[in-house]
């Protein structure tokens, strides 16, 4: 059954919500000072605490229930295993063989995955290996100095956000650079102080067929031309990761410098494949390896734990039960670790490209449940000073998850204690809120008198009873940042066993992708070009028009 709303464990949880709702997590707090360790679990040393959520044991019961009744266990099992849960395209999602231990054989489609996953990464060693120590060199026989990768989505933000999160272990050279948009002003500027022949441009896409990447690479490609002239020494300065062999090969690139992966790794799912080397450039296969170590640690956990002890699963649900239950729309994702500055772009495709979807996995239209919710965030503190005051006083309560390391990667005076007090301050003020007897009390303490009281006491109130999560780990090293990915990368799975859908297809980005050809050709100014538009993408299309002949193009 693809709807959710109609099982047993639903109806339950909708009762149990009308008698949840003018429960407030302070008193949930103030009876039971075992809550933490009732409402708390670990995967090895990364601590997961969940007891400032608005739930009780009856909650967690009921929505495990649910997983149960939805078949989470053997929709788990079916992914593993290679099956073909990717229904609409046909194929598995198998980006959890990329770090199995590659003698731990995985027969899928007949053949054992691992021991192509065991070549490229050997692959992948020997380049970044000789990449790093200066063996693979340009074309005039000097070391790489930068490396560039052109790519977008997935084949852009999991490599961007790991060197930035990892960028404590990362060699002084080369310097590993990200182009993603198709905005020039990006390869201009990342190019811009750029020597040619100490350069090498990764190209990166699944398809090799990205807009983006392709127009990127193209530049990319003549930027080098013009600088070094050579058609051979493209060979020793461009280097492909795909799926694509013969798109690789028509661009111009060798395919011994071309790094393979499968349709069956989702682009934003492919970090774990030869996506990651840019990572493995920047701070060496081993510790790349040992992220892959820490997301398989994080599968054994979500393979084996039982459903009530299972970080992904629970996470996962907290999420229903605010999105489905309370009527939640967002969460936000706060890392008090800057480290981690790109990890909630990171799961805003991770998690949106996955679970945004209105149709379920037999076809039907959605019509009587709520799917993924909008995903944001920034580090904290900077988001304190931003976001923080629609989270704490806004309308619309956002669940949130804090991220914050034991010890920093930057040991810098005593700035961690403080940002560490930061982050559990905040979390404590979203939980317990500022009741009106407190903030009275704290007016008066400040001389003023009644009147003045009763004025400024509205906007000194915080009605509090706003959830988050705590993930703390000791120190953000490669696998605990690779168990922290996959721990996302379940809980999104999980909620879409629980949500009916197929969070591995992305049919939505399609349409805005085919309607740019005939815009283009339109806003090259050739009136036959114009297509049928409507009247905004007609106005617009010939302002802009005028605008880009006015300025001379
Ligand atoms: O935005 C759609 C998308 O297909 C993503 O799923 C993917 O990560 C991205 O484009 C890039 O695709 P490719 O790696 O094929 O260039």
């Amino acid at each position: 059954m693809a709807n959710p709303a109609q099982t047993r464990a639903w109806r339950a949880l909708e009762t149990h919500r009308d008698a949840m709702a003018h429960r407030h997590m302070r008193d949930f707090f103030d009876a039971d000072s075992g809550r933490f360790d009732e409402f708390s679990l670990a995967v090895d040393d990364l601590l997961l605490d969940y007891s400032k959520n608005r739930v009780r044991a009856e909650t967690m019961d009921l929505l495990v229930d649910l997983a149960r009744e939805r078949g989470v266990e053997a929709a788990r099992e079916a992914m593993f295993a290679g099956d073909r849960i990717n229904a609409s395209e046909d194929r598995a999602a198998l980006h959890t063989a990329l770090r199995r231990p590659v003698h731990d054989a995985l027969i899928a489609d007949g053949l054992d995955v691992m021991q192509e996953i065991a070549a490229e990464r050997e692959h992948m060693r020997r380049f970044s290996d000789a990449v790093r120590n200066g063996e693979w060199t340009g074309v005039a026989g000097t070391p790489i100095t930068d490396v560039v990768n052109i790519g977008i989505g997935g084949s852009d933000l999991g490599p961007a956000m790991a060197c930035e999160a990892l960028s404590h272990y990362a060699a002084r050279t080369p310097r590993v650079h990200f182009v993603s948009n198709l905005d020039g002003g990006h390869f201009a500027r990342v190019t811009q102080h750029l020597d040619a022949g100490t350069t090498l441009f990764v190209i990166a896409s699944k398809t090799f067929t990205t807009l983006e990447t392709m127009t990127n690479a193209r530049t990319a490609r003549r930027w080098f031309m013009q600088r070094i002239g050579d058609e051979a020494a493209i060979a020793r300065h461009f280097v492909a990761v795909s799926t694509n062999e013969a798109a690789v090969t028509a661009f111009g690139i060798d395919t011994a410098n071309m790094f393979r992966f499968r349709d069956w790794v989702g682009g934003r799912y492919s970090l774990w494949s030869v996506v990651g080397l840019p990572v493995a450039i920047a701070v060496g296969m081993d510790r790349f390896e040992s992220l892959l170590a820490g997301a398989y640690r994080m599968d054994r956990h979500f393979i084996e734990a039982p459903l009530s002890r299972n970080m992904p699963v629970v996470m996962a649900l907290l999420g229903v039960w605010y999105r489905n239950f309370l009527g939640f729309h967002s969460h936000a994702v706060i890392p008090y670790d800057q480290c981690l500055s790109r990890l909630p772009a990171y799961l805003q495709q991770l998690d949106m490209e996955s679970n945004g979807k209105g149709v379920d996995i037999e076809g039907s239209p959605i019509a009587d449940y709520r799917t993924g919710p909008v995903v944001f965030g920034e580090p904290g503190c900077n988001s304190q000073h931003s976001f923080f005051q629609l989270l704490h006083q806004g309308t619309d309560p956002v669940p949130v998850d804090f991220l914050l390391a034991a010890r920093p990667s930057y040991p810098v005076d005593d700035h961690h204690r403080l940002l560490a007090a930061s982050c559990l301050a905040q979390s404590r003020a979203l939980m317990r809120g500022r009741t009106d007897e407190e903030a009275r009390a704290e007016l008066a303490a400040t001389g003023l008198d009644d009147v003045a009281i009763e004025d400024a006491l509205p906007q000194r109130v915080f009605e509090g009873n706003r959830p988050s999560n705590t993930l703390l780990y000791p120190v953000l090293d490669p696998f605990t940042l690779g168990m922290l990915i996959a721990l996302y990368e379940h809980k999104v799975f999980v909620q879409s066993v629980i949500w009916g859908i197929n969070p591995f297809d992305q049919f939505g980005v399609e349409l805005g992708k085919q309607l740019t050809g005939p815009i283009a050709k339109a806003l090259s100014g050739d009136p036959d070009d114009a297509g049928p538009f409507d009247a905004s993408t007609r106005g617009l299309v010939d302002v802009l028009a005028r605008a880009r002949r006015g300025g001379g193009e």
